[in-house]
């Protein structure tokens, strides 16, 4: 998308600009920021940040703009946070639930249950009171944590039978993303979790490797995982949101102004974000059911009940309790 309206003129991108080589979709600017992203370039939080992107570029004269690779192109989301940490790629959008592997109490965030809507998950996410300690947490480690989306809830699939109780996921090896709480919470729910990162997770349904997998509708319409594992239980067992994360010397190298605009742009790209992600997780069961899927509603009390001795295995320091609190507190 060439950039056409520009308020006050763009200059030309600097001669032999290294990091002007974004493909095409990127509008010009001096410097092109990478945002690795693991899901297609239709997903809201990758449509937000392309605008965001355009944004940019126009209310800093052409000075930044940000351009998203998606599906994975420079990476699994482990990967990408690695490469966020050694500088190579600018930002990453990542599943809360590996950071926990920088910083444990990020756990608060991501527990089973602990967001009554996405409304109060959208609140928690990007108040400074709640989450800004955590998110300047781990700059020792290289990131920065700028803010959160909200990426729907989660549910379990799988390849042989709807889940109606714990009972039912016995025996089925479910993939969880990379963190041991997601491994624990699919034990405590009745079955097996097997951490992979997303791409790898419709080869290994159809290979038998694994049952099924456990995400929102959006995800598993997309990723076609409703032709390989065609049951998918409304457990809701989960909203992880997903963080925006930088490293502190890049965001810094922009000035205070262009970081504040970027910042203020962030805060309308969740925004618009959440409005088409409650539109797209609709429209992805009317797919998924269009190509075969089944969906049905088991009582989530019984599994609600089976993942709470997470909240003492994995609240295990004053921190993250503290954080949960202020967590559930923002609910009423
Ligand atoms: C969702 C979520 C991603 C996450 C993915 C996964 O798509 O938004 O951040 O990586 O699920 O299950 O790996």
């Amino acid at each position: 998308v060439a950039l056409t309206a520009c308020g006050g003129g763009f200059e030309a991108p600097a001669e032999g600009s290294a990091e002007n080589t974004g493909g095409a979709g990127a509008p010009e600017a001096e410097t092109v920021f990478k945002v690795a992203f693991n899901q297609n370039a239709d997903q809201p939080e990758a449509v937000a940040m392309t605008n965001l992107g355009e944004h940019l570029a126009e209310r800093t004269d052409g000075r930044y703009t940000l351009e998203v690779f998606p599906n994975e192109t420079l990476g699994a989301q482990k990967d990408t946070v690695e490469l966020v940490q050694a500088g190579t790629v600018d930002f990453a959008l990542v599943a809360g639930s590996l950071l926990e592997n920088f910083n444990p109490d990020f756990v608060a965030l991501n527990l089973p249950y602990v967001y009554d809507s996405q409304e109060h998950q959208e609140a928690v996410l990007n108040d400074p009171e709640i989450t800004g300690d955590l998110y300047t947490s781990i700059e020792d480690q290289n990131i920065r944590v700028l803010g959160g989306f909200s990426a729907g809830t989660r549910s379990v699939y799988n390849s042989s039978h709807p889940i109606e109780k714990p009972e039912d996921l016995s025996g089925l090896k479910i993939r969880v993303m990379e963190s041991d709480t997601n491994t624990r919470m699919l034990e405590l729910m009745g079955g097996t979790g097997t951490p992979m990162g997303q791409g790898e997770v419709y080869t290994a349904i159809q290979s038998g490797v694994l049952d099924g997998g456990e995400n929102n509708e959006s995800i598993y319409s997309n990723l076609k995982h409703d032709e390989v594992a065609p049951y998918y239980s409304y457990t809701k067992h989960l909203m992880i949101p997903d963080l925006l994360i930088t490293s502190p010397e890049i965001f810094d190298s922009m000035s205070e102004e262009d970081r504040a605009v970027f910042l203020e742009e962030l805060q309308a790209a969740f925004e618009e974000s959440s409005e088409l992600t409650a539109t797209v997780m609709t429209e992805s069961q009317a797919a998924a059911e269009e190509a075969g899927a089944e969906f049905n509603e088991p009582d989530i009390a019984p599994f609600r009940e089976a993942v709470k001795p997470l909240l003492d295995e994995k609240l295990t320091t004053d921190t993250a309790k503290d954080l949960y609190d202020k967590v559930r507190a923002a609910a009423e």
